[in-house]
Parts: structure tokens; C-alpha cells; sequence
């Protein structure tokens, strides 16, 4: 009952073969039809099968009727959107009313009569085409305009770099470093439920602003070649309150713009990422009481630091950063990590070496 393929396709659902007839005879030359005789051939049908672009649906047939039917259709993701016209022999204005309310599109009284039947199918699919021509439409110029602001925040987050150590690889290493870990603890049991994908998306979008407020913080200090003094330590500290600030008075200009919900993530990254589990970092906050995010940047920050070189240090090697984190040098400690992060370093301490290779200064 299927003809050339590139005709829009018309699934009907009608109990009655002889309407299923006449339906086919008035449209077969311009539509690509099936059929189905009842509810439960034509679920089987839109499981199985390309959907349709339009369903012709009976109202009254035994088993689940019509009303039912496209209860079930509107209800179900992969088929809430095919337009679906109803056929019945008595029509009242409570049954259009229903019919309509539960997502029809349109009503066709039987007896059918084939030109209108067709018209008012054309009718539909041009709505649809429109319809989904402008969602396209929607959805990429959303999709450029999350670009954008991705582009704009590792921006910002670069130049902050510049100051420091000039390259902006840093940022792009610690975001996949965090998105690492992130996917990963996704997976598990204990964290799936803190991790959808969207606050999965904001935390590696926002993560690049870590480091923001060091633009508040001289080049004497965050240049030095040798070992701060204890009050030059006390002034770097500061950029986890600078670049909270920051962000705060960003947030505050945004009011309750959804955008914003990135910034949420970025504070209390800027704010806690020199956090220690045993609370011995910069604020001294402890376990859980340090924001998920701090925590996780603290693992990819801390081995970004050691594997790379500095204006006081050289590079170390991956497996000696592993060793570090994991034993201890009597600077870095594994009781500064979230046990359950660190392990999840410890299975991926692989791929954060090919990530620290590929973005290298
Ligand atoms: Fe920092």
C-alpha cells in the first residue's frame, strides 16, 4: 500500500476497509499510504516504520478509540509532533472540542468527500512545513548564539591567562581536564543524579572563568621567579575573591536571565578552586562543604600546575604529577582531593596525558 517515497506519507487508522478505500482510491496518487485497522497495528506500525508525516485517525472503532489513540501520539516524544486529523460520522461540537483539546489539528465529517479531504490535508502539511522550517531556524541561531558566548567566555577566560603564563592553553586543558572527570562521575551511581547534561554543559562552559581575577593581582607577584613572601601569597589568594566578585556583579545585571545560570557555576568555581578536602586551602572550607565544581577544578588545576612549567619551576612528567597526587611531596597532598575524584583521576590518568599533550604551551 506504499507508493514512490519521496510523496509525503499518510498513515490512516480506520477499523472500516471500505472508508480505507475509498481514502486510498482519493489519495494514493499524490500521498505514499498505509493503513492500520486499530490502534495496537498502528502503535506496531510508528515503532517499526519512518513516521508519517500526517495520521488520518477514525474517532469510533473498537478497542482504543480515536481520542485515545492520539492521547497515546501526543504523549510520546517520537510521535507528538505528526499532525493528526480526525474522520467521524457524527460530529458534535463537544466531540470537536474534545478532539482538538487532546492535539487534533483538524476534523473531516464522513461521509468523506475526496477534494476536501485533500485540501485539508495539503493544509496541514504546508502548516508542518512552516512549522519546522522555523523551529530549524530557532534552533540554529540558538546554537550560533551559544557559540558565541562560548567563544566570549574562553575569551575572557585567555586574557586573564595572558597575565600568567601568556599561551591560553591552560584553560583549554583544565576545561577538558573537568569535563573528564565530570562525564565520568556521570556514569556513576553516586553522582548521576548531580550531573544531567545540562549542568554537565554549564559546569565545562563556565569553567574557563577559574582564574578571572587575576587581572586583579600585579605582574611583580604573579611573575615572580622565586618563592612568594607571606604577604605576596596573601595578595595572590585574593583572586578567588576578586573573580567571585566579578561574576557576582555580572550575575546581578542578568537578574534572572536563564543565560546566567553558567555564572552560578563560575563563582563558586573562581571562588573555591584552591580549596583543600582536609580544608587546609586558601578559605579553608572542607569536604563537601566545598562546591562539587571547586573540587573537581582543584584535581585539574593541581595536575595542570605540575605538569607545566613555570616561572619559579620546570615541568613535571605525567607519572611523576601521578605520583605526587597520589603520595604526596610534602607541598600536595592526596588528602587535598575529594577521594572519590581523585580516584577517578587515578582510572583517566591516561587520557589527561594525551589532553596535557595536545594542548601543550
Ligand atoms: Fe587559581
Amino acid at each position: 500500500m506504499t507508493n514512490r517515497q519521496e510523496k509525503p506519507k499518510i498513515l490512516i487508522i480506520e477499523d472500516t476497509p471500505e472508508h480505507i478505500h475509498i481514502l486510498i482510491e482519493c489519495l494514493h496518487e499524490e500521498f505514499s499510504i498505509t493503513a492500520a485497522t486499530d490502534g495496537g497495528r498502528a502503535w506496531q506500525f510508528l515503532q517499526d516504520h519512518i513516521k508519517p508525516d500526517l495520521i488520518l485517525l477514525d474517532v469510533i472503532m473498537p478497542g482504543l478509540d480515536g481520542y485515545e489513540i492520539c492521547k497515546k501520539l501526543k504523549a510520546d516524544a517520537r510521535t507528538r509532533d505528526i499532525p493528526v486529523i480526525f474522520m467521524s460520522a457524527l460530529i458534535e461540537e463537544q466531540d470537536e472540542r474534545r478532539g482538538l483539546e487532546i492535539g487534533g489539528v483538524d476534523y473531516i465529517s464522513k461521509p468523506l468527500r475526496p477534494a476536501l479531504v485533500r485540501a485539508r490535508i495539503r493544509n496541514q502539511l504546508e502548516l508542518k512545513r512552516h512549522r519546522d522550517h522555523l523551529e530549524e531556524v530557532v534552533k540554529e541561531r540558538t546554537r550560533e548564539l551559544l557559540l558565541t558566548q562560548d567563544a566570549a567566555i574562553l575569551g575572557l577566560g585567555i586574557l586573564a591567562e595572558f597575565r600568567d603564563t601568556e599561551t591560553g592553553m591552560h584553560i583549554r586543558r583544565t576545561q577538558s581536564y573537568v569535563g573528564l572527570l565530570a562525564r565520568h562521575l556521570q556514569k556513576t551511581p553516586k553522582y548521576a543524579s548531580l550531573f544531567t547534561d545540562e549542568t554537565l554543559h554549564l559546569l565545562i562552559q563556565s569553567s574557563p572563568l577559574h582564574d578571572i581575577g587575576k587581572v586583579g593581582i600585579p605582574d611583580s607577584i604573579l611573575r615572580k621567579p622565586s618563592a612568594l613572601t607571606r604577604e605576596e601569597f596573601q595578595c595572590i589568594k585574593q583572586h578567588t575573591l576578586y573573580g567571585r566578585d566579578v561574576l557576582q556583579r555580572i550575575e546581578a545585571t542578568m537578574q534572572d536571565n536563564a543565560a546566567s545560570a553558567f555564572l552560578r557555576f563560575a563563582k563558586e568555581i573562581a571562588y573555591t578552586h584552591h580549596e583543600c578536602w582536609d580544608g587546609s586551602g586558601y578559605h579553608g572550607m572542607k569536604g563537601e562543604e566545598i562546591p562539587l565544581s571547586g573540587r573537581l577544578m582543584a584535581v585539574a588545576d593541581v595536575y595542570d600546575a605540575l605538569t607545566s612549567k613555570r616561572a619559579y619551576k620546570e615541568a613535571f612528567t605525567h607519572d611523576e604529577a601521578l605520583r605526587i597526587m597520589t603520595k604526596g611531596d610534602g607541598r600536595t597532598h592526596p588528602d587535598h582531593f575529594d577521594p572519590d575524584i581523585l580516584q577517578s583521576f587515578i582510572e583517566l590518568n591516561e587520557s589527561f596525558r594525551d589532553i596535557s599533550k595536545r594542548y601543550q604551551d
